[in-house]
């Protein structure tokens, strides 16, 4: 065998047993931690923790110390959060690759939730844009929880008086992944016409609202029974999925915003007009590699065609929050709500999420 041969080989001999490798790492779990001992000297609360990957089952709602605010935090009483794809992502460290930030084996944060809003217990002695008695909401990890600390320059704004603290938890993801899809990715101008694919969920409710905020001519598409819903919140137009292909229908968009993934590129490429831009946002399931083959085929398409196809990844910034309170007090925008959990429901809150029918938002209550 000529030498190039035998190194090629060895190449790809050593390429194949790290890949194997990395796949055995990424996807191994480990068996949960036992609960630490809680101090008896130390002032506790209720959260919910979980301390290995895995399904619902896993989440405990425990006892833990009840954290204090460092000099540039706010101590956060929590009145209401609400959950997430993402909440449900990070229980099951899927898909894989994302162990590599949020641990391998076990989360190396075993505090979960992000989306909260309540009121600030206290501040630590730098804070200078919030006193205790704020109503508040924003996103920091670990909402699932009585108590939450962030720092005060981070993804945390007022509350409009005239959101409860359900519909202001239910906000920082979904509304502000709807905003920066429209309005960065997308570039969304008045009468553009506008499709949002998974128009009923929780980014979906959001998106058609903030479409029509741009007076933009929006389609939602969603199932049967929520028809009524998306078209009571703004949308000029509804697909039924059930009944019609969108990527199949003679009408062109300007900008598609997809929550789903369940076409082709090349099947919403057919419906997009010359100079349109389609934004993906959620991926189909999968623990490997699915739920990239649309930003990656995205990344391979957008150079060759006039259309925009882009990928977002969402950035909790409090400039957009503060935009979104903006709407919801001109009263643009009105968080939809499906479902109420309390804190310790958590863990049924998460197996209806995951089910993937969500109408609007769920919250979960501390009142
Ligand atoms: N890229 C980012 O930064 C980012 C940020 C946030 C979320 N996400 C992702 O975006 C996706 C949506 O998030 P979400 O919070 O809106 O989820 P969600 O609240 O669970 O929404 C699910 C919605 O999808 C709809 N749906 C299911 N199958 C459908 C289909 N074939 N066609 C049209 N609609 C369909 C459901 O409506 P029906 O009941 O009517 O079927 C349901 O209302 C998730 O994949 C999430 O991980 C991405």
């Amino acid at each position: 065998m000529k030498l190039r041969y035998k190194i090629s080989g060895g190449i790809l001999i050593v390429l194949s047993v790290a890949f194997v490798s990395l796949a055995l790492v990424l996807s191994h779990n480990s068996a949960c931690a036992p609960v630490p001992a809680v101090s008896s000297e130390s002032e506790l609360m209720k959260a919910i923790v979980y301390r290995c990957y895995g399904s619902p089952d896993v989440l405990e709602f425990e006892d833990v110390e009840k954290p204090a605010p460092a000099d540039d935090e706010v101590l956060v009483k929590v009145r209401a959060a609400s959950v997430n794809p993402f909440d449900w992502h990070y229980m099951r460290g899927s898909p894989y690759i994302m162990r590599m930030e949020a641990g391998l084996g076990a989360p190396k944060d075993t505090r979960l939730g992000v989306d909260f809003s309540g009121t600030i217990e206290a501040v630590g002695k730098n804070v200078k844009r919030f006193k205790p008695g704020d109503e508040v909401f924003g996103a920091s990890s670990g909402a699932f929880a009585e108590y939450v600390t962030i720092r005060d320059d981070r993804a945390l704004v007022l509350k409009p008086a005239n959101l409860t603290f359900a519909q202001a938890a239910s906000v920082p993801i979904a509304a502000i992944t709807a905003l920066q899809a429209l309005r960065d990715k997308g570039k969304i101008k008045p009468g553009h016409k506008v499709l949002i694919n998974g128009a009923s969920g929780g980014v979906g409710t959001f998106a058609v609202q903030i479409a029509k905020s741009f007076d933009a001519e929006v389609t939602g598409v969603c199932s049967t029974r929520n028809v009524e819903m998306v078209r009571s919140i703004g949308a000029d137009y509804v697909v039924d999925y059930t009944k019609e292909d969108y990527t199949e229908s003679s009408k062109r968009y300007d900008l598609i915003i997809d929550n789903v993934g369940n076409h082709s590129l090349s099947a919403n490429r057919r419906v997009l007009n010359p100079e349109g831009t389609f934004v993906i946002v959620g991926a189909s399931d999968g623990r490997w590699i699915a739920p990239l083959m649309g930003p990656i085929k995205a990344l391979i398409l957008t150079p060759f065609v006039d259309q925009e196809f882009v990928t977002l990844l969402a950035k909790l910034k409090k400039e957009d929050l503060a935009t979104l309170s903006d709407l919801m007090q001109a009263g643009d925008v009105t968080p939809v709500i499906d479902r109420h959990y309390r804190l310790s429901e958590v863990p049924a809150a998460i197996r209806y999420s995951e089910d993937g029918h969500a109408r609007g938002k769920i919250v979960i209550d501390l009142q």
